[in-house]
């Protein structure tokens, strides 16, 4: 293993790459990683020896706070190859700003700009055999941020990690899904954590969401943690309804999370002239539509998955069938998402971000 330094990143180089023991055709979301990893600490009040490596275990105390308070944040962007084999991102800093937005709320220090970027690029050009170019195909990148103070006191950690970990992706929800409507679960509450992307929000999804799939459905519809009658998220996503010819979701809160594919199919829309209304929806509204005919979609939007179109929702023990469509929203913005993710047109708002060597 060689030791250089590029900037102020310390680059420990792999001996052989593993990317010959990958199945690109037959990838599992999530469940590769690439050959390098970005770890930079923080101590004594300020974040030091960044450093990529390869993708290896760390080595923790059992006492370190994140084991036993949570106190983990993370993020979920993508890079890209287009056709020239040029690498982008899409819409970084606003992950970046997002991964800070969530550590102030987490009580963990912010990371700094400059070193988000140097990691994040340093690491896409030494791991940029694994982004396979091809629509569909991309680099699931993963920042997150981890409490790593021995102790188990309930204090915010005085140290933490800042990794990126990257892993090949294909797409992540196949097909349409079926959901069920939270009539008692929640996924956040008011003045709580769900702006967040806290670790511990998404861990208390899974035990709502092992209910609705022992009942054949995929996910779970999210409402208002008090009275459970607003349609809030789905899934790991955001969430959009098409009633008629209006795109509709709800505003973000304190229980919503500023989406970045959320936010890119509001402008997309508003571009393509389609009315968007961006206000509280509610349960009986999507019953009343389902009912009379006049909702026509329902989709979720998020980095990892896209846009996944939804085919039926369960709510108090119904089931409503979405009936299908030639031509939808959800296949129009996740086409319009792709092209420019994939440098296929031009990016009139400026999303795509180019990683080169300079
Ligand atoms: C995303 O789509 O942005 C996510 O956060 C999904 C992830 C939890 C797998």
């Amino acid at each position: 293993m060689s030791l250089t330094s590029q900037q102020s990143i310390t680059i420990e180089k792999i001996n052989s790459s593993n990317i010959n023991e990958v199945d690109f055709n037959n990838l599992e979301f999530g469940k590769e990683f690439t050959d390098y990893m970005f770890e930079c600490d923080y101590k004594d009040g300020s974040w030091r020896n960044p450093t990529i490596k390869p993708f290896g275990p760390l080595t923790i105390s059992p006492a370190a706070k994140v084991f036993h308070y949570g106190q983990a944040v993370f993020e979920g962007m993508k890079a890209y190859k287009d056709d020239q084999g040029k690498i982008w991102m899409f819409r970084p800093e606003d992950n970046f700003n997002r991964i800070n937005k969530s550590a102030k709320r987490l009580a963990i220090p912010e990371f700094p700009r400059e070193l988000f970027y140097q990691g994040l690029e340093s690491m896409l050009l030494l791991d940029k055999e694994w982004i396979k170019p091809g629509l569909g195909n991309s680099l699931y990148i993963r920042p997150f941020v981890i409490a790593t103070q021995n102790g188990v006191s309930a204090s915010p950690s005085d140290a933490y990690k800042f990794m990126f970990l990257f892993s090949p992706a294909q797409s992540y929800y196949s097909g349409e899904v079926k959901v069920v409507i939270a009539e008692h679960f929640s996924r956040s509450a008011d003045g709580g954590v769900g702006a967040a992307k806290a670790a511990g929000n998404y861990a208390a999804q899974f035990y709502p969401t092992n209910l609705a799939k022992e009942k054949g459905f995929d996910q779970v519809i999210w409402t208002d943690s008090n009275e459970h009658k607003y349609l809030e998220e789905a899934g790991t996503m955001n969430v959009f309804f098409r009633i008629n010819d209006t795109l509709l979701t709800a505003p973000v809160s304190d229980r919503i999370l500023d989406g970045i594919t959320r936010k890119s199919v509001i402008a997309l829309a508003e571009k393509d002239g389609i009315k968007t209304d961006v206000r509280k929806v509610k349960v009986s509204e999507l019953i009343e539509a389902s009912k009379n005919g006049s909702l026509k979609e329902i989709f979720g939007a998020g980095t990892a998955a896209v846009i996944s179109p939804v085919r039926a929702f369960s709510y108090k023990d119904e089931v409503y069938n979405i009936p299908k469509k030639d031509t939808t929203f959800a296949s129009r913005f996740k086409k319009e998402l792709l092209d420019i993710q994939y440098n296929l047109v031009e990016d009139p708002f400026g999303w795509r971000h180019e990683v080169s060597s300079k």
